[in-house]
């Protein structure tokens, strides 16, 4: 894993976008796995304002609520098409999201496992973090190897995103269907963004603490390709941080990126 510790939201935001550009400009038809959430909302502006092309792109979200139809504004099919889909040229076919509306939601999600796997599986695999320790919507005690399957979502998601439902808990979907830990373990590169001080404490048991499904994400400490990109605020609970400065600082990959770390 490598931790690259930005000064501020923006840059790391903006590094977080200028990756993915690069990978679909090194592969025109990479294979890009997405999330959504209030923090990668501007990571897709930046990515839109690049001007770099989708045309050749296929992309898997990693989750989608049970039970809310494409269409309406709180699924993140709409999501997408308002952040990405509907400012780049990508082929709407080539575009993916679990059926949050199956009636059988365990065919359902054999069936998004089977497509990754056709597609030849995910190139970058983009990660939030929620402040319950998910990746995706990987509740804590999600099983470290499990696959594309629904998901209760806890207390904590719901109140977290329930900004997006108008302030009321209530309103946010109970489950979810979502990528496994296994699944994105699976991906052949891993970019997690985390950003704000609400951040801090999850991110530093993510990254330093013991590996464990109480922290879903923790499991990012498996993956032989995996970087981690924070903002001051998030990276603040970490203990390690002036390592992980001394190896950008080093790195010659992260020359071209100097003016935002
Ligand atoms: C969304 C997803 C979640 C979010 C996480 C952070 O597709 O998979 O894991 O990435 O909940 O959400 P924000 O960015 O809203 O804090």
């Amino acid at each position: 894993m490598e931790v690259i510790p930005c000064p501020d939201r923006d840059r790391a935001v903006a590094l977080t976008a200028r990756l993915i550009e690069a990978r679909l400009r090194a592969k025109p038809d990479l294979v890009l796995g997405l999330a959504t959430g209030r923090t990668m909302e501007e990571v897709y502006a930046r990515v839109v304002a690049s001007g770099v092309s989708f045309a050749r792109c296929t992309t898997f979200n990693l989750d989608e609520y049970v039970g809310l139809p494409p269409e309406d504004p709180n699924s993140y099919a709409s999501y997408m098409r308002h952040h990405l889909f509907d400012h780049v040229d990508i082929d709407p076919a080539r575009t993916h999201l679990p059926d949050g509306m199956a009636s059988d939601l365990a065919a359902a999600a054999a069936d998004y496992e089977a497509k990754i796997a056709a597609a030849g599986g995910i190139d970058l695999q983009l990660l939030g973090i929620g402040e319950s320790g998910h990746i995706g919507f990987n509740e804590p005690l999600s099983a470290l190897r499990s696959r594309t399957r629904d998901k209760i979502l806890t207390p904590t998601t719901r109140r977290q995103n329930a900004g997006m439902f108008g302030g009321d808990c209530g309103a946010v979907p109970k489950r979810a269907l979502t990528m496994g830990v296994g699944t994105i373990l699976d991906t052949r590169e891993l970019v997690l963004l985390a950003s704000g001080a609400a951040k801090a404490a999850v991110v530093a048991r993510a990254v330093e603490g013991p590996l464990t499904s109480r922290v879903s994400a923790s499991a990012i400490q498996l993956h032989t390709s995996c970087k981690v990109v924070l903002d001051a605020e998030a990276a603040a609970e970490l203990e390690d941080t002036d390592y992980y400065r001394f190896v950008c600082s080093n790195e010659e990959k992260w020359d071209g990126y100097r003016d935002l770390l």
